[in-house]
């Protein structure tokens, strides 16, 4: 990420949701999409998460017996689950715009290669592995949001994702867009949700 203006965005992104998670967000309870990956995903395999927050699915996945490698943009959210994790959870600062952060994490996991620079989803993935997504999609982004629109959110269009998923060599399992699914307060988000399996 060699763009200072994409450094800087990140910068602030991450200084945004250090005050966040220090004031602002207390939820422990799971989201729905965790519930359902955690009856869905085998134990065997460790479980890792991107954008955990203040790990409120890291930490449910945990005490469902998996073993936990998770991550974070914000340093304070990553300082403050260090303090309370148990001996299955991992927590480390990690920022997904970063290839060499996402390779670590997921080489961490499997507890093998070292960090390769020339990271893309098909090279740290191998066949058989799942992924599970969950997402504000571009339907969402004209509706009212609870913490207003400078909140840093990234709406996906889903057709567009699946189709690089399946350039990139993902079966599709399960996809579904739609509310319902991540009610917050007074917001009841387009989210989608992509279930996907390695070739
Ligand atoms: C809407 S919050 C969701 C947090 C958590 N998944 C949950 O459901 O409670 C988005 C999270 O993504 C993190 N984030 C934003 N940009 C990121 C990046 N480039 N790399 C890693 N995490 C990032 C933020 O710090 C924040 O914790």
């Amino acid at each position: 990420m060699s763009d200072p203006t994409v450094k800087k965005v990140v910068t602030n992104e991450a200084n945004y949701w250090d005050t966040f998670y220090a004031h602002k967000f207390t939820v422990s309870v799971p989201s729905q999409f965790c519930c359902l990956s955690a009856i869905e995903a085998p134990k065997t395999r460790p479980f890792v998460e991107f954008g955990c927050g203040n790990g409120r699915d890291s930490m449910y996945m945990a005490t469902q017996g998996f073993r936990v490698y998770s991550g974070d943009l914000s340093g304070a959210a990553v300082a403050n689950l260090k303090k309370n994790s148990p001996s299955n959870a991992t927590f480390s600062v990690c920022d997904v715009s970063k290839p060499e952060h996402v390779q670590a994490l997921v080489d961490q996991a499997r507890a093998g290669a070292n960090a390769s620079d020339n990271f893309n989803i098909t090279i740290a993935t191998k066949s058989g592995d799942t992924l599970y997504m969950e997402y504000r999609c571009s339907l969402d982004e004209a509706l009212e949001k609870e913490h207003g629109k400078g909140h840093y959110r990234r709406y996906v269009e889903t057709a567009k994702l699946v189709d690089l998923l399946e350039t990139l060599g993902f079966s599709i399992k399960y996809e579904i867009t739609g509310q319902g699914m991540a009610k917050y307060k007074a917001e009841d988000p387009f989210v989608s949700r992509i279930i996907c399996e390695r070739n």
